[in-house]
């Protein structure tokens, strides 16, 4: 979700609205502002659907305010809808707040508000925490509103970015935050307040980044208060000089958001495990699959279902699953699933991958599986979607709102997800042994930092050697084991933003086929870590290399047998095998990317394709 919030002499309503069109790509499924008037009342317009929706509904509010503030939502906590938009307002109407983040102990601070009298009009964790802010203040009347804010805040577990108004304190901003990023940029006689810095960047070069666990109340009167919410000791801002430029900020300063998701990918995979991977515990934590560990433990076997980079992450779940949990796993397209009069019953689990949630043929494939009664498992990435409500059980992978059309996020994310059940199942079964499942999880935590390492090392020699396959008309990529999926996807992303012709192939079956193919002018992508077949992957470069095929090899670091022969090299670090579709799948993005870039292709909007397609 993205939050802006204003106040100063310029036309709140405008600010607002500007800046909420920048933080679209945080999510869009809904918009919604609200306006102190000059009146002192709060003035509130929300709707489900993107910011230009609510600029259709919201136009009367121009020229109203002076402060005020906006929020764009990716759903958590109930459907997009116009009831579940933020802004939410309490009971008695005077506080209104917006919410970027998740309150995880919201069902409980519902149950007693509710019992205190309250009443809800949404599903969402952020009309609770509104509320009780209410609750203190008349709980304790001696106490002002940024102390309500706070008392509440300390009540609250989870993820927040807020900004909060109230009606009897006209002109003050509380905010607060803890998990999701806030900004406050500091103007001349205003102030801004932004998830990020694009909303205010036009305006000011100053801000502050507030840190974790700081609160701070605004007002043009007494300027930006900074306090720590757990004991409300005063900090000494620290600002900082902006070095973004207008024209940087637009998708998050990157040129494509599909760079931007590529980049994101040491903080999604990292967001994934949070809260689940308990490394220093040496536990995983994931509810979904610990409330029915009956059923995975008693299942004859587990089918995976889904299509395009899903179904890829489905493949390498198959790895996963068998090798360390040590139960059969098929994995199928879901179009082909149903129309196949499967075998099921009702000791089978049946996982769905989903970026989107809303595929059809998954869903589609899913009810049929669930009227033969099998447990039905989601791994969603938007909450809340049509497969993640219908499944019984599942995890959500956390990657935040993936807006380029070729998922690459999405896909490291899944792939995150499936070795946490891998590993908890094979932990839970006893197919895991203590000493192994520590090394292993000591490692899958440290895969955001080699992932980041990766990003570096490799963006601009992929640049390079991008600027040779421009006019390719086809390319070939080659992987074994974990990392035959993995080459599979990096010959999909090509084919979707390039439009150049693509196949994936297991490494050994090229010389049943594809190996025809071969010749000067084709291009091969091959995966080779030195964990992982490694020497029969030296003789598969050595027999393209025969045939004068062009090599660009995806290698570890100070490797030399497949590097010697290759045409280019890129190098990764080394992982357990496991771990290597995630790390090596980093780089085959970007040479999709560029390869589409340097072909002046819309990388984010592919022709013909789309993001979530709700047709069989
Ligand atoms: C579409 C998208 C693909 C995606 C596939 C499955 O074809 O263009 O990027 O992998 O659907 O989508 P899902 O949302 O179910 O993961």
């Amino acid at each position: 979700c993205g939050i802006v919030g204003y106040t100063g002499f310029q036309d709140a309503y405008d600010i607002v609205i500007n800046g909420l069109r920048r933080l679209e790509y945080r999510g869009y499924d809904s918009a919604g502002i609200v306006l102190e008037n000059e009146n002192k009342k709060l003035e509130v317009e929300k709707t489900k659907g993107k910011v230009e929706d609510l600029v259709s509904i919201s136009e009367g509010l121009r020229g109203k305010a002076k402060i005020g503030m906006g929020h764009t939502r990716w759903a958590t906590h109930g459907v997009p809808s116009d009831r579940n938009s933020h802004p939410h307002l309490s009971n008695n109407g005077k506080i209104a707040i917006v919410h970027n983040g998740i309150i995880e102990n919201y069902d409980t601070i519902k149950t007693m508000l509710v019992e205190k009298g309250f009443t809800f009009k949404s599903e969402t964790d952020t009309e609770v925490l509104v509320n009780l802010i209410q609750y203190f203040m008349e709980l304790n009347p001696e106490i002002d509103f940024p102390t309500a804010v706070r008392y509440a805040l300390n009540e609250v577990y989870g993820a927040y970015a807020i900004t909060v108004l109230h009606e009897d304190y006209p002109g003050v901003l509380v905010v607060g935050r803890l998990g999701s990023p806030l900004a406050i940029g500091i103007g001349d006689k205003e102030y801004f307040i932004a998830s990020d810095a694009s909303p205010f960047v036009e305006f000011t070069k100053e801000a502050i980044y507030l840190e974790e666990g700081h609160m701070a109340t605004i007002s043009l009167e007494t300027g930006v208060d900074i306090r720590t919410i757990n004991e409300n000791s005063k900090i000494e801002p620290e600002i900082q000089q902006l070095k973004l430029s207008l024209e940087q900020i637009e998708k998050g300063g990157y040129e494509h958001f599909m760079l931007k998701e590529i980049f994101e990918q040491p903080k999604s995979i990292h967001d994934t495990m949070r809260g689940r991977l308990l490394v220093g515990e040496g536990i995983i934590k994931m509810a979904g699959i610990w409330d029915h560990i009956e059923k995975f433990k008693n299942a004859n076997r587990i089918i995976i279902i889904a299509c395009g980079t899903s179904w890829h992450a489905g493949l390498i779940g198959e790895y996963l699953i068998e090798e360390y949990g040590r139960i059969p796993v098929e994995v199928e397209y879901a179009s082909e699933f149903r129309y196949r009069n499967p075998i099921i019953t009702d000791r089978d689990v049946v996982i769905a991958i989903s970026q989107s949630g809303e595929t059809a043929d998954t869903m589609a494939a899913l009810k049929l599986a669930k009227e033969k009664g099998a447990f039905i498992y989601g791994i969603c990435n938007v909450v809340d979607s049509s497969i993640a409500r219908i499944t019984d059980a599942g995890s959500y992978t956390h990657a935040g709102p993936e807006i380029g059309v070729a998922s690459t996020k999405a896909f490291t994310a899944q792939l995150t997800i499936l070795t946490l059940i891998a590993f908890k199942l094979g932990k839970h079964n006893g197919n895991l042994g203590n000493a192994d499942f520590m090394s292993l999880i000591a490692e899958l935590d440290a895969i955001p930092k080699k992932v980041e390492d990766v990003l570096s090392s490799t963006h601009e020699q992929i640049q390079e050697i991008a600027k040779d396959f421009v006019n390719a008309t086809n390319f070939l990529y080659l992987g074994r084991g974990y990392n035959y999926p993995a080459a599979l996807e990096g010959a999909l992303k090509l084919k979707e933003i390039s439009y150049i012709h693509a196949e994936g192939y297991p490494a050994a079956e090229m010389k049943h086929g594809p190996i025809a193919l071969i010749d000067e002018n084709m291009p091969i992508v091959i995966i080779a870590p030195k964990k992982g077949h490694y020497d029969k992957i030296v003789s598969n470069v050595q027999e393209i290399k025969a045939r004068k095929g062009k090599v660009i090899a995806v290698v570890n670091k100070g490797d030399r047998q497949v590097s010697e022969m290759a045409d280019y090299v890129i190098e990764i670090p080394e992982t357990s095998e496991c771990f290597s579709p995630i790390v090596a799948s980093v780089p085959l993005q970007l040479l999709a990317y560029y390869i589409a870039v340097y072909r002046g292709a819309n990388v984010d909007q592919p022709r013909n394709l789309a993001k979530s397609v709700t047709v069989e």
